[in-house]
């Protein structure tokens, strides 16, 4: 099972710093084996000695050069990142990321080697239209994207539950997951007001191979009981 913590713009790198080191503890006592993910802010980007999966929240797609604001390829290696989360909610729809900008860093992070979280997802309205416009939208979002890249993880993550405390039916996302494993075999996490309340019963659908945590991965306790939980579920498959 794969559990990531997407930090947005929340803490800074002393308490990131501090978060990954005791992530890290408590995946040696526990002897976890889920694959774990944290997603830092830029500025937060550190070496870690952990087995724990440090990622970017955003790089541009180049090695360097004059792109203000932003940072590249070399700023990533100088702490070993080599994984990156791609196409989230926020950068398309705050930061204005069209899809063809989206598939050109998809393209060059994967030409460099990198393992992907690219992120799809709908907003309200498009939810509200059925499931037709609800697939033609999910459809345009693989645009210009290698699904059979094999470092690419899938998440999908419903615009209207991120961070809202909403979350489409268990039966919806069980059934939205399998058309969508149709179009790729990469695993699939569901992301959206994943919390401990509900975590586990989602992580138990067959469909989902994960989840990608927002504001409640804030709470590092949180964040762990969800990882518990991914590993009592793969030991009950046993
Ligand atoms: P929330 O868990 O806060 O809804 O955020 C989800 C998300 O955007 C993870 O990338």
């Amino acid at each position: 099972m794969i559990v990531a913590a997407n930090l947005k713009t929340n803490l800074t790198r002393a308490q990131s710093d501090s978060y990954i080191k005791e992530l890290g503890k408590f995946l040696d006592q526990k002897s976890i084996t889920q694959d774990v993910f944290v997603f830092p802010a830029t500025s937060s980007l550190n070496s870690h000695a952990t087995k724990i999966n440090v990622g970017a929240q955003n790089a541009y797609p180049a090695e360097c050069g004059a792109f203000t604001g932003e940072i590249g390829l070399v700023h990533l290696s100088e702490f070993g990142i080599k994984t990156i989360l791609i196409g989230h909610s926020e950068r398309r729809h705050i930061l204005g990321e069209t899809q063809d900008e989206i598939a050109k860093k998809y393209e060059f992070y994967k030409s460099h080697g990198f393992q992907i979280i690219y992120c799809i997802g709908e907003p309200l309205e498009v939810r509200q239209a059925g499931n037709a416009a609800l697939m033609e939208y999910l459809s345009a979002q693989y645009d210009g994207i290698d699904t059979s890249y094999e470092k690419l993880i899938i998440a999908y993550e419903p615009v209207w539950a991120i961070g809202t405390g909403l979350t489409p039916t268990l039966e919806d996302i069980e059934s939205l997951h399998a058309a969508l494993k149709e179009k790729s075999t990469a695993p699939l996490l569901y992301g959206g007001s994943v919390k401990v309340s509900n975590a586990k019963e989602v992580m138990a659908l067959r469909s989902v191979d994960g989840v990608l945590v927002g504001s409640a991965a804030l709470y590092r306790e949180h964040f762990e009981t969800m990882i518990s939980y991914a590993q009592e579920l793969e030991q009950e498959k046993q």
